[in-house]
């Protein structure tokens, strides 16, 4: 990392699916300590691209990575395209941790939005007992303002206000210092959207975090993040 005052370093990055032409090609940007910046271009330029190589699972997605996407980790610095997976998958979560595009795709339909938060945290922490993983989901939902309740609801049952900031309390369930936001608003009515922006604004001088904030929404861009970078 050539600087250690950036989170990210983002460099040659080309990007894309099979033998088409590639979605990103040779892209390099800088997110800062605890700035936010605002992935902002039109639906189908490759943001969601950007962000499944940033978290290191294009190949998941059926995609491919070239390029450097150096995450500064209390170990060192690891490339999330060419570092070793499980150096990479050790950062998921616990370090870098997305809110994904559709909250529906944080949860199992199956499973009580309780069920999927302890599922994280007991896998993460060994050892830790039901009361403390309890008082955690609590914690949680007390940062996104969400009553205690929802935690037993299944996801279908809950708005998609609810279930997107219940999407983002289980992002924050290990305390990420890189939170990747895509299209957190997006589909929300004004007034939960602009509650949303309050918690995550007020998440983010709490806990120092860095963000990476996708929007195709120019307003948004500008009302909420440091900076933006076009695609
Ligand atoms: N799994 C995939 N397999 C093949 N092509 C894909 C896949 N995911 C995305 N693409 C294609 O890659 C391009 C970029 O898609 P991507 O989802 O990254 O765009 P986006 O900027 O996030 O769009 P949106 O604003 O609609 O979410 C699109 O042409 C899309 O069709
Ligand atoms: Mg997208």
């Amino acid at each position: 990392m050539k600087d250690r005052k950036n989170c990210l370093e983002v460099s040659g990055l080309t990007a894309g699916y099979g033998q088409e032409k590639a979605v990103i090609e040779n892209l390099d940007f800088v997110l800062e300590r605890e700035e936010c910046l605002c992935l902002h271009g039109a639906s189908g330029c490759g943001k969601s691209t950007v962000i499944w190589a940033v978290m290191g699972v294009i190949r998941e997605m059926g995609g491919y990575a070239e390029g450097k996407i150096l995450y500064q980790a209390p170990c060192g610095d690891v490339d999330m395209v060419g570092g070793r997976e499980e150096e990479v998958r050790s950062l998921r979560w616990k370090e870098i941790a997305l809110v994904p595009q559709s909250s529906m795709n944080s949860f199992n339909p199956m499973y009580t939005i309780r069920k999927t938060i302890n599922e994280v945290l007991f896998q993460h922490n060994e050892g830790m007992g039901k009361q403390e993983a309890e008082e955690r989901c609590r914690e949680l939902f007390d940062m996104v303002r969400l009553e205690e309740k929802a935690l037993g609801s299944y996801p279908g049952e809950l708005s998609g206000g609810m279930r997107q900031r219940a999407a983002i309390a289980l992002a924050l369930a290990l305390d990420p210092k890189l939170l990747i936001l895509d299209e957190a608003t997006t589909g929300l009515d004004v007034i939960v959207e602009a509650d949303i922006l309050w918690v995550l604004r007020r998440l983010r001088r709490k806990k120092n975090m860095s963000m990476l904030f996708v929007s195709h929404d120019d307003r948004i861009a500008r009302a909420f993040c440091d900076r933006r970078l076009e695609f």
